[in-house]
């Protein structure tokens, strides 16, 4: 198995609910690395930006609109299988598809309002990191 690097995000729902230590605390515990993070509010451009590959789906104006709707906490993780390790712990897109225990079950109120972000590919992952943190800012351990 390779070390790799994923971008997460905890989401306005769930910055909103108090849980970031809880969230945190689970990357750690399995065994994934901390290795950038900080809390922004992004505007809507960054938004835009962050979810262009989506922006011909219906849901497009809404998840802009959610993302920019309070602050987000955005973050590297970094460990063996990292990107795959990482949507494992979130769990379903829709919480109500989630498996137990994951963070979507646990802090998510709906498919729109699902606390995470997790990158879907290494390919993903990098294009991500990239997006919100300079090289200089990823501190790898
Ligand atoms: P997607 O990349 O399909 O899911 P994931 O976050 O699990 O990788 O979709 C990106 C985000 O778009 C998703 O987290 C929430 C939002 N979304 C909706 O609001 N409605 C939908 O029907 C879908 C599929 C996604």
């Amino acid at each position: 198995m390779a070390v790799e690097r994923t971008l997460s995000i905890i989401k306005p729902d769930a910055v909103a609910k108090n849980v970031i230590g809880k969230i945190y605390t689970r990357f750690e515990d399995a065994g994934l690395k901390i290795v950038a993070s900080r809390m922004a509010f992004l505007s809507q451009a960054e938004a835009e930006g962050f979810y262009a590959v989506h922006r011909e789906r219906p849901f497009f104006a809404d998840l802009v609109k959610f993302m920019t709707s309070g602050p987000v906490v955005i973050q590297v993780l970094e460990g063996e299988n990292a990107v795959l390790a990482h949507r494992d712990l979130m769990g379903a897109t829709d919480p109500k598809k989630a498996a137990p225990g994951t963070i979507r079950a646990d802090f998510a109120d709906s498919i729109d309002a699902n606390a995470v972000h997790g990158s879907d590919s290494l390919e993903n992952a990098a294009n991500e990191i990239a997006y919100f943190f300079p090289s200089s800012q990823v501190f790898s351990r």
